[in-house]
């Protein structure tokens, strides 16, 4: 494998998950693959699970790992060409990503939406840029449009959890206070369309996601409706994506929080988010501590999908 970013490069879903769990039964089973050999993970923003499981992960596979913060002690960086660099940022990308390149084996990159170009985050500048210039294997780590190593990490814990063969999993919006990117959904919409699950989207209206990511899922815009028999809901919020909305809140409706109410509609659900969540905007107290919660299974999920996409990389090499 050269590059994750999306799940087409998993090839066989079923394989990959199988594969997922051997690696989880056998976590320092692969010590070998990774002797003296350098995991680089490249932050443009701010992280607590993706650092900590991708760093772990890259430890049970016997790595070295360094981690760059590019905000936080490294030069600033020029991401377009033809700019005059007579500004605050020191070095430009097009030399900053082969350096970084000739001192590692493989690069995991984490560069979010900025909101400022819908162009330039749907065509992934920053992370195809890693691919083009760093002479690496390139995983993304959460990038503009998606998250690829939190929605298998989603996958395996459905596996892990699911009561039913074809179990119906719900994609729910839910407010929050701050902007967010579309990387979460789009990927986890992504994922569910190629696995083997009944999958519902339900959002307010205005919060339709790029149809690339949705394909043939549907959608149901009243959410009490959506939440019927589910056996997973997924709550996460993002913002805007269509035009001339993009990168905009249009809701903070509050009678989209999943609360315990919400939940007595479903299938005695489990309650999935990627986390870090904002409590009682999101999801109630309550039901992120019931026993129906498996978010932090879900977050330990995080170095399975993690190592399984490096161990590839290495046996690749
Ligand atoms: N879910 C997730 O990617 O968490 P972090 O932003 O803390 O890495």
């Amino acid at each position: 494998m050269r590059t994750y970013t999306n799940v087409k490069d998993l090839g066989d879903l079923n394989a990959a998950i199988k594969e997922a769990l051997e690696v989880k039964k056998n976590r320092f089973g692969y010590k070998h693959l990774g002797e003296n050999k350098t995991l680089l993970m490249v932050f443009f923003n701010s992280s607590l699970r993706t650092r900590l499981s991708t760093q772990k992960a890259g430890m049970n596979l016997g790595m070295n790992t360094m981690v760059l913060d590019i905000n936080q002690g490294a030069w600033k960086l020029e991401t377009e060409r033809g700019v005059i660099m007579d500004g605050d940022k020191s070095e430009h990308i097009l030399e900053a990503i082969p350096v970084m390149g000739s001192y590692c084996d493989i690069i995991g990159v984490r560069a979010f939406a900025q909101f400022e170009n819908k162009e330039d985050d749907y065509q992934e500048k920053i992370l195809n840029q890693f691919i083009k210039y760093s002479g690496r294997p390139v995983f993304s780590m959460e990038a503009a449009t998606g998250h690829p190593l939190q929605a298998f990490a989603d996958l395996i814990t459905i596996e892990e959890y699911k009561k039913t063969a074809r179990p119906k999993v719900v994609l729910t919006w839910a407010p929050h206070p701050k902007a967010l990117p579309q990387a979460v959904p789009n990927s986890f919409a992504d994922f569910m369309n190629e696995a083997d699950v009944d999958f519902v989207i339900t959002h307010p209206k205005g919060y339709e996601l790029d149809s690339k990511f949705v394909r043939g899922a549907k959608i149901e815009y009243n959410q009490d409706k959506a939440l019927e028999g589910a056996d997973f809901v997924y709550a996460k919020n993002w913002a805007a994506y269509t035009d001339p909305n993009y990168g905009k809140i249009l809701s903070k409706d509050m009678s989209w929080t999943v609360t315990t109410e919400k939940m007595s509609l479903t299938n005695n659900a489990c309650f999935m988010h990627c986390l870090p969540v904002r409590r009682n905007m999101i999801v109630s107290d309550d039901v992120i501590e019931s026993p129906q919660s498996i978010v932090i299974q879900e977050a330990a999920n995080r170095e399975i999908s993690a190592q399984t996409v490096i161990k590839r990389m290495l046996e690749s090499l």
